[in-house]
């Protein structure tokens, strides 16, 4: 996610592009750098940190001129240190490049540059991009807007980037693709300021343009600034736009709170986290980690998976995958239990440790001791270079960017998406699945995003069941088969920020004892969808209604039998079953949203709890 912040004008560049990072962090991040432009030389800092670390190393260093870039940095490609921290410089010296995004097809673009003579001090795709720009530059014999477009013509991926070119110092290159950019326009287009968001810059200007997706900005010193297409080079007509939102409201993209955020992040979280893993339409899903180590997976006897909280849940989802598509048997701890309960850890053991923030330590013990005895550890985490990340063997990453409200959402959604894709990887090396079925499981999770996306709609309706059952001191969650785990999950997302005490059960283990619990004071949310003992779960919602209790049943559009016997539905669009959590866990996520904020309750940072559980 992280951000980036430039400057050209008449001020000195350098309190802006700082102070805007700061304005920037609460993005999170992993590492800060600044430029700026003396009109002779390029001062560039930059490092693994904070933004008060850059200012430390840059205290005694000449932040003169009045042009520079800034970045925060949120790891994707090379771990968070101070070489693969931005800016980046192309290997000429001339050309400087701030970026946020993914380039999926880098290691190509790396390995045709390598063979022309370009070195690389980063494992990063960033310094990729520029040396590419580069070089594009030299072959065109064109200048630095030309050459950022035509080089971003082979680029696959996602970008908001800013250039610089020392020889030609008086202009901005700004692009996005997939990543926001904002453009601050200063009195009578005399300085422009360029952010991820409007943040850094609310206070000099609220006049900003906002680029679209595929355009090209060429900003000029005291000429102003032209927006082109990046595909068709048409000029584009600039629409200035009167910034309305207070910075609080920046800060969460214009919602009321961090996680509400990021409940709706998740259709693009769940693109960044399949970019660049399912290649076209050829049906070949490529993931480092699993390739590099694929006879530890095929010879498994059994996979373990440990976690805790959200990501336990994952886990469970995980379960169901692996089992049903790879029949390798896998067991789910909680990985606070599996480190003091002295395992039993075969050889050929697999273990996979799922864990958002990288850091929660019982997880981290529990790899620990995995590792001792002797099991391959694979990491499945969210923050690049984490404490979990490095202690595995091996790994992948949810691109879901920063996570920063408590309560877990985009995290679980993404950790799936990894997990379905280790489970058709797998299926694939084992020859557990035909060919063609593993190409229609990747077809339709294609379509997972846009169907998250549509299912966001329902927010409003969402909003009223909520207020109905806000007052609720209990409720149940009942699901089966790949929703059961989701029962869980929606259970664990209420307890945690409305502090209601919720249990997620089986819908088959009602009848083994919390049936007793069901009276009109109990609220039951039952995951119905088509697919999975679809009658089964019926029966169970006639056994919840034959004893007054509501039900708030989350089905699949066009269902009308449920539609009869509950007393709300939630319809979800229709995929196959390994995929309907990541669909029927939305409803589940919104609910608790709307009731903890009907509650007045601190939505991004529950009590008692932490976003990152580093203590035992
Ligand atoms: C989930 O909403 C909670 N915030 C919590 O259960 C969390 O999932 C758990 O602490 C695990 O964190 P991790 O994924 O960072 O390891
Ligand atoms: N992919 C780039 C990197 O890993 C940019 C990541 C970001 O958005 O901060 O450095």
């Amino acid at each position: 996610m992280c951000g980036i912040t430039g400057y050209i004008g008449g001020r000195e560049a350098y309190p802006i592009i700082i102070n805007g990072l700061k304005r920037l962090e609460y993005r999170g991040y992993d590492s800060a750098g600044v430029m700026v432009f003396d009109g002779k030389e390029i001062n560039l800092s930059k490092t693994k940190g904070k933004v008060s670390d850059l200012e430390k190393i840059t205290e005694n260093k000449n932040k003169e001129g009045g042009i520079g870039i800034g970045h925060t940095r949120w790891a994707t490609h090379g771990v968070p240190n101070d070489e693969n921290s931005h800016p980046h410089i192309s290997n000429s010296g001339e050309l400087v490049i701030v970026h946020n995004g993914i380039i999926e097809n880098y290691a190509t673009i790396k390995k045709e540059l390598i063979s022309r003579g370009y070195e690389f001090k980063s494992d990063t795709d960033t310094e990729v991009l520029i040396n590419l720009i580069e070089e594009v530059k030299k072959n065109e014999d064109c200048k630095l807007g030309k050459a950022v477009q035509l080089a971003l013509k082979n680029v696959v991926g996602a970008y908001a980037i800013a250039v610089f070119d020392k020889t030609n110092p008086d202009e901005l290159i700004v692009a996005r693709l997939g990543s926001p950019i904002a453009i601050g326009v200063g009195e009578n287009n005399k300085e422009f300021f360029v952010a991820s968001d409007a943040s850094p810059f609310i206070e000099y200007s609220k006049n900003v343009i906002y680029l679209e997706d595929g355009e090209l900005a060429i900003i000029k010193r005291n000429k102003g600034i032209k927006v082109r297409k990046i595909n068709t080079d048409k000029e584009v007509d600039t629409k200035i736009q009167k910034l309305e939102l207070s910075l609080d409201q920046i800060e969460k993209g214009g919602y009321d709170h961090f996680m509400i955020k990021e409940i709706h992040e998740q259709p693009k979280a769940i693109i960044d986290t399949y970019r660049g893993r399912i290649l076209g339409n050829e049906g070949i899903i490529r993931m480092s980690g699993i390739d590099d180590n694929i006879s530890h997976f095929t010879n498994a006897n059994r996979i373990i998976i440990i976690a805790c909280g959200t990501s336990w849940h994952a886990g469970l989802v995980g379960e169901y995958l692996l089992e049903e598509l790879t029949r390798i048997p896998v067991e789910v701890e909680y990985a606070s239990e599996f480190r003091y309960r002295n395992p039993i850890i075969k050889p050929n053991d697999v273990v996979i440790a799922i864990s958002q923030s990288g850091e929660t330590a019982d997880t981290l013990a529990a790899i620990k001791l995995a590792k001792e005895k002797g099991a391959f550890v694979y990491g499945i985490c969210n923050v690049v270079g984490s404490s979990i990340a490095r202690e595995t063997h091996a790994g992948s990453y949810t691109h879901a960017g920063p996570e920063i409200g408590v309560a877990s959402t985009k995290a679980f959604t993404t950790q799936i998406t990894v997990l379905s894709l280790i489970a058709l990887k797998l299926a694939e090396a084992k020859n557990t699945m035909a060919k063609d079925d593993i190409n229609k499981y990747l077809e339709l999770m294609k379509q997972i995003p846009e169907q998250v996306e549509n299912l966001l709609k329902i927010d409003s309706e969402v909003k009223e069941i909520a207020d109905v059952y806000k007052n609720a001191k209990n409720c149940l969650f009942l699901g089966r088969g790949f929703n059961f785990p989701v029962a869980l999950e929606g259970a664990l997302k209420l307890k945690e920020i409305s502090y209601i005490h919720a249990e997620g059960y089986p819908a088959a283990e009602m009848k083994h004892g919390p049936i007793a619990l069901i009276d009109e004071n109990m609220p039951v949310i039952v995951i119905a969808t088509k697919r999975g003992h679809y009658e089964k779960v019926v029966s169970n919602i006639q056994e919840i209604k034959a004893r007054s209790a509501k039900v708030i049943a989350i089905v699949t559009e066009g269902d009308t039998t449920i539609k009869e016997i509950a007393d709300h539905i939630i319809e979800i669009p229709d995929t196959d079953e390994i995929f309907t959590p990541l669909l029927t866990t939305i409803p589940l996520q919104l609910l608790s949203y709307h009731i903890a904020v009907l509650l007045g309750k601190n939505v991004d940072q529950p009590r008692n709890l932490a976003k990152s559980v580093t203590v035992e």
